[in-house]
C-alpha cells in the first residue's frame, strides 16, 4: 500500500507514528552520545599510568594540564656550578589523584608525580640571577626533560610502592622510560621525603 491510497485518518496516524519514532530515535541517540561523552571525559579525567608491552612507562599524556604544585629551584650558581638539577623543578599530579589526596591524605594507587625541568633564562650576575622589570631573580626559560614517580604498591613493592623514571634531561622528552633501580632514586626519597616518598614539605597544597 502506498501513501497515496491510504485514507486521510490512516495517513495522519502513519505520519504521527513516523514523527514519534523519529523523536524516540533522536532521544536514544542523544542519550547514547551523552553517555559516551561522559565515559570519554571520565577516562581522560582519571588518567592512569600506561605501559609498553615490555613494561616501560609511557610518557604521561597532558601532564601540563594537571594540578601544579610548586617549583623547587637549585641553580648551578648556588651549587658550585654543578647542581644535579640546575632548573626549576615544576611538579604536577593528576587532578583526580589530587582530589582523592585532599579527601584521604593518602596518595591513591595510580598517582603520578610529574617533575618537569625548566632552565632559567641566562644569567646577568655571578649568582645566576638577572634583572627583569619585576625585579632581580631567576626566570623560567626552556623546558629540559622530566623525572616521574608512579604509585603502585604491588608493582613497585621493592621501592616502597613508588616507581622512578627519567624521560631525559633534555628536550624532547623520551616517549618511554625504563624503571630506575632503588640505588639511583628511591633510596633518597625513602630516606628524607616527608610523606610516602613525596617531598610534601615543598608543596604547600599537599603538606597536611
Ligand atoms: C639525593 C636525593 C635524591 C635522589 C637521588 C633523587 N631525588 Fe627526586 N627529589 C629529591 C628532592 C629533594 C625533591 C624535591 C625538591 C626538589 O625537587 O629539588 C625531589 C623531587 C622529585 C620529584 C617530584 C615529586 C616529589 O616526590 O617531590 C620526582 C618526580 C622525583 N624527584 C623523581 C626522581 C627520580 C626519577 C630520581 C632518579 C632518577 C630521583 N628523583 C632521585 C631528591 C632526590
Amino acid at each position: 500500500m502506498t501513501a497515496t491510497n491510504v485514507p486521510g485518518r490512516g495517513r495522519a496516524l502513519i505520519a504521527t507514528a513516523v514523527i514519534a519514532s523519529g523523536l524516540i530515535l533522536t532521544a536514544v541517540f542523544s542519550e547514547l552520545h551523552a553517555k559516551s561523552e561522559v565515559a570519554a571525559r571520565e577516562t581522560s579525567e582519571r588518567y592512569m599510568p600506561e605501559y609498553t608491552a615490555d613494561g616501560d612507562l609511557i610518557l604521561p599524556k597532558n601532564f601540563e594540564k594537571w594540578v601544579y604544585l610548586g617549583s623547587p629551584l637549585t641553580p648551578n650558581a648556588l651549587n658550585g656550578g654543578k647542581a644535579n638539577f640546575p632548573e626549576f623543578h615544576n611538579v604536577y599530579m593528576q587532578p583526580w589523584a589530587y582530589e582523592e589526596y585532599q579527601k584521604t591524605n593518602v596518595f591513591p594507587e595510580g598517582t603520578i608525580m610529574f617533575k618537569e625541568l625548566q632552565l632559567t633564562i641566562p644569567a646577568q650576575f655571578p649568582d645566576g640571577s638577572r634583572t627583569e622589570p619585576s625585579g632581580r631573580g631567576y626566570f623560567p626559560g626552556k623546558l629540559n626533560g622530566a623525572d616521574v614517580t608512579v604509585k603502585d604498591s604491588k608493582r613497585y613493592a621493592d621501592t616502597g610502592g613508588w616507581g622512578y623514571y627519567n624521560f631525559h634531561h633534555y628536550e624532547p622528552k623520551a616517549p618511554t622510560a625504563k624503571l630506575k633501580p632503588k640505588a639511583e632514586c628511591g633510596y633518597c626519597h625513602a630516606a628524607s621525603a616527608k610523606k610516602d616518598e613525596v617531598w610534601t614539605q615543598f608543596y604547600d597544597r599537599l603538606d597536611h
